[in-house]
């Protein structure tokens, strides 16, 4: 299937000189989704054998997480933007492509020596799947790999995450 066709690209969102790959439009189309996490699951199944968890970020890596997670069955953790997460926090600041900004994770939702898959939409920069990795790392996870639907491949992200397999399904 061409996902490309199905994610929408708009210039300058959100500041100029970005352009933008939109995914609502791949979500909403039923194929797309069904054929997106699909395929995301038989790759991460045979990339990854074992996986305790899936930690996805706050907001598109909720909804490619939460049902990889649940194909892969294992059990999903929100990694979220500041303030939302009611019990005690591990936090992290981290660079975007368009600004900073603070990831949180319940600090009693990492175990040590858990095996955990960090599942985002896109990488671009690699800075919020970097600070991911470290909050996962920190805790004393046993981090596995990456899962992405879309790599942004110029922008050089997977250098700065630690050397493990990345599954991607589209590159530009
Ligand atoms: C987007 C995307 C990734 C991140 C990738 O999220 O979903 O999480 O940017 O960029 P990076 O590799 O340069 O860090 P965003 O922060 O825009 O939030 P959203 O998911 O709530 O839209
Ligand atoms: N997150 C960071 N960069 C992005 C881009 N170019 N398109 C969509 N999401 C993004």
């Amino acid at each position: 299937m061409d996902l490309k066709s199905l994610i929408r690209e708009i210039p300058d969102f959100p500041k100029p000189g970005i352009l933008f790959r939109d995914i609502t439009t791949l979500l909403r189309d039923p194929d797309g989704l069904r054929y997106t996490i699909d395929s995301l699951t038989q790759k991460c199944k045979d990339t990854f054998p074992e996986v305790d968890y899936v930690v996805g970020m706050e907001s598109r890596g909720f909804i490619v997480g939460t049902p990889l997670a649940y194909q892969l069955k294992a059990g999903f953790i929100p990694v979220r933007k500041p303030g939302k997460l009611p019990a005690e926090v591990h936090s992290i600041e981290y660079q975007l492509e368009y600004g900073m900004d603070r990831l949180e994770v319940h600090k009693d939702a990492l175990q040590p020596g858990s095996r955990i898959l960090i599942v985002d939409d896109l990488i671009a920069t690699g800075g919020t799947a970097a600070a991911t990795a470290k909050l996962v790392q920190q805790a004393g996870c046993n981090l596995v790999g990456f899962g992405f639907i879309i790599e942004l491949r110029d922008l050089g992200g997977r250098g700065y995450l630690p050397d493990v397999p990345i599954v991607t399904l589209i590159e530009y």
